[in-house]
């Protein structure tokens, strides 16, 4: 860590204080677009290893594109020098403010990217499983370089049973929330919506 100027990681400090007070956190737009579009240059090359998403998990794992829409790639273990920039460096950064400031006491991440084609959306959803609440703080890094309105796709998140907030997935914008405490889901999206979405365990 540390390679880059701590000018670049000030966004941190909201964060640990927002997830204390209220369990998630919302920083608009906290990284830099020349990292945005090296991350999407990566992923332009990689396009063909991106496969339809599944609802579930283990053996009960299914597609079900009524549901969510998005094709999606893991990202590869830490071992591996074929990540994307930034990625890694990102995670790593969270995972130590997660267990400094609010004593999460978190060590594995697993994380994907996804892409929704224009007419995608995720249903309302947990992203802990009935079987298995290991995950504990949920991630998303948005990569699309512009975004509208119009454009739909927003990021529904349910802060409490009477209210919700809608976030809009503007490249470099960065979500964090507490996994096993707040429903969400993507609303339609009507342009190409690109994101990394990941799970600190
Ligand atoms: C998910 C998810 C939200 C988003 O992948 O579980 O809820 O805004 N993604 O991409
Ligand atoms: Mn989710």
């Amino acid at each position: 860590m540390g390679s880059l100027p701590a000018q670049r990681w000030k966004w941190l400090k909201d964060a640990a204080h927002a997830l204390a007070e209220q369990g998630w956190y919302c920083g608009q737009q906290v990284i830099d677009a020349e990292i945005i579009d090296q991350i999407n240059s990566w992923i332009d090359q990689r396009q063909g290893d991106f496969h339809q998403a599944g609802i579930g998990r283990g053996g009960r794992q299914q597609t079900n594109i009524e549901i969510r829409g998005d094709k999606i790639l893991w990202l590869e273990g830490e071992e591996s020098n074929s990540g994307p920039p930034f990625v890694s460096e990102l995670v790593d950064h969270i995972r130590v403010t997660l267990n400094r400031e609010l004593f999460a006491a978190v060590s594995e991440f697993e994380g994907h990217f996804a892409v929704y084609p224009p007419g995608g959306f995720y249903h309302r959803h947990i992203d802990t499983f009935r079987d298995d609440d290991a995950r504990s703080m949920s991630l998303i890094l948005y990569l699309n370089p512009s975004w509208s309105s119009a454009d739909g796709g927003a990021l529904r998140l349910y802060t409490t049973t009477s209210s919700r907030v809608d976030l809009e997935p503007l490249g470099g914008t960065i979500v964090l929330f507490r996994s096993r405490d707040f429903e969400h889901e993507v609303l339609l999206a009507h342009a190409e919506r690109r994101s990394f979405t990941g799970w600190f365990k």
